[in-house]
């Protein structure tokens, strides 16, 4: 049986309204933005850190506590952060009543350790695997991924951020002192009862779209800003809904890194559009006394009109409202130069490959837990031609790599997208040619993943697996590592 654990998030009374497409949700910003703590650790040799899975109730809108899923605690998960360089292992628990994964989004890890739907824990039992962190500074998240229930266990609210420090980005005068102006920003829709229970029937072709935006966890919050500059790691965990997220006031914000890590340099935007899984690092100046609200606007998806009425893509939605206070603490301004992204040799290439998502499928075929659908060498570099081939709006993440945009039919990719990244929309009809060079030899028969990142198109089957093997080598039929835990 699940364990409940209670834990009520601060002033919760307030509840956003929406009443029609096109309209800005009304939102009556007063709940205090909730900060997932940082996950404690024990250092050593090794740095280990502990997540349980469980069950419990959250209040978060009126009417009532909801039935909620956290690690840790009863909604999310605590921000794990490690070092470029630190082995890291990590023991997950499940005291939920069903099994479950935990997968590192955005990690550059082997297979074993990956957490995709191969390596499920089950009720009352616990995995830790252990890798050694090896790649730039980078707001990366976890979460679960067993395959056909990944929607739900996120919804139910699954997931955390797993911060990833460098030398390089530590030397940058960049604001870093975690929830006073480094902030976490995990961005989530929802849709509750007027009992405050989560619902989780609303499907469309897309899957759940809801009405509720939380922030951390928090409807209707608001961060205290303290500083001139603060830091979002804005990440988009919701399960379908994208998101375009802009200032209400129009000012620009820099946006300094993208999934996998600092871009080369910091990019004036008024506008980032982040799909699900993608990360977006971002920094907003403020005078004192001045309230800004992250809003989220009407984006086009490069969908027809009818394929936009089940994405939410027409609507206007307040997200977290920034109120600074009187005295904000001084900060530097922006290097002129951030990340070092040396761009993958494009005459190493040794493998173009090309996949196209459409009707839940990729290249035509459903996951299949049995079937490796890519082998890959391990230590080339490789093109990934991507292509949504419908009008639906499809993304496409692959596990282990960052990956370098190319080019976007044909033409170079636009600044936001010209970092590393590891998961990218794909408008219908658009080429994407992804670089990406795969150093992580894996056990032959423990596949890492590729899919969509709406979630619902996941479970359903567009998602395939790869392994990456020795020259010459040739995967395993997968069941020989199965049960060997
Ligand atoms: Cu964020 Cu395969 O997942
Ligand atoms: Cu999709």
């Amino acid at each position: 049986a699940a364990l409940t654990a209670s834990v009520t998030l601060p002033g919760c009374s307030l509840l956003g309204t929406w009443d029609a497409i096109d309209t800005v949700g009304r939102v009556d910003f007063g709940n205090p933005l909730h900060i997932p703590p940082l996950a404690e650790a024990t250092r050593g040799a090794t740095t280990q850190f502990a997540l349980t899975a469980q069950a419990g109730r959250s209040a978060i809108v009126e009417g009532g506590e909801a039935t909620t899923w956290g690690l840790n605690g009863s909604l999310l998960g605590p921000t794990l952060r490690a070092r470029r360089g630190e082995t890291v292992r990590i023991t997950v628990g499940n005291r939920l009543s069903e099994s479950t994964t935990l997968h590192w989004h955005g990690m550059h890890l082997p297979a074993v350790a990956d957490g995709g739907p191969h390596q499920p824990i089950e009720p009352g039992a616990t995995w830790s695997p252990s890798w050694r962190i090896d790649q730039p500074a980078a707001t990366l998240w976890y979460h679960p991924h067993p395959h056909g229930r990944t929607e739900r266990h996120i919804y139910r609210g699954l997931a955390g951020l797993f911060i990833v420090d460098d030398d390089h980005e530590a030397s940058l005068p960049l604001p870093r002192t975690y929830g006073v102006d480094d902030i976490p920003v995990i961005v989530q829709d929802k849709t509750f009862d007027s009992a405050g229970q989560l619902i989780e029937t609303t499907r469309h072709d897309n899957g759940m779209i809801g009405d509720t935006i939380l922030v951390n966890g928090t409807a209707a919050p608001v961060f205290e800003v303290s500083a001139r500059r603060t830091r979002l790691r804005i990440l988009n965990a919701s399960t379908a809904r994208s998101y375009d997220f802009g200032l209400d006031d129009g000012r620009a914000f820099n946006m300094i890194a993208s999934d996998g890590g600092l871009l080369r340099e910091p990019l004036e935007l008024t506008r980032i559009l982040l799909t699900p899984g993608e990360r977006a690092e971002i920094v907003v100046d403020m005078r004192p006394g001045e309230n800004v609200t992250l809003r989220s606007y009407p984006q086009d998806l490069g969908l027809s009109d009818a394929r936009t009425r089940n994405t939410g893509a027409a609507d206007k939605l307040d997200v977290l409202l920034l109120r600074a206070g009187r005295q904000l603490r001084p900060a530097p301004e922006l290097p002129s130069k951030l990340g070092l992204v040396a761009p993958h040799d494009e005459s190493a290439v040794v493998a173009t490959r090309a996949f196209e998502l459409r009707n839940n499928r990729i290249n035509g075929e459903r996951m299949d837990m049995g079937r490796v659908d890519e082998v890959v060498t391990v230590d080339t570099t490789e093109v990934w031609e991507v292509w949504n081939g419908h009008r639906q709006p499809h993304n496409f993440h692959v596990h282990d790599v960052q990956f370098q945009v190319l080019s976007v039919d044909g033409r170079p990719p636009p600044p936001e997208l010209s970092g590393w990244k590891d998961t990218i929309y794909l408008p219908p009809e658009v080429r994407f040619r992804l670089i990406m060079r795969f150093t992580e030899y894996t056990d032959p028969a423990m596949p890492y993943m590729y899919h969509c990142h709406l979630l619902w198109h996941e479970d359903r089957g567009m998602m395939g697996q790869f392994v990456v093997v020795e020259p010459g080598g040739s995967p395993r039929a997968i069941g020989d590592a199965h049960g060997s835990a």
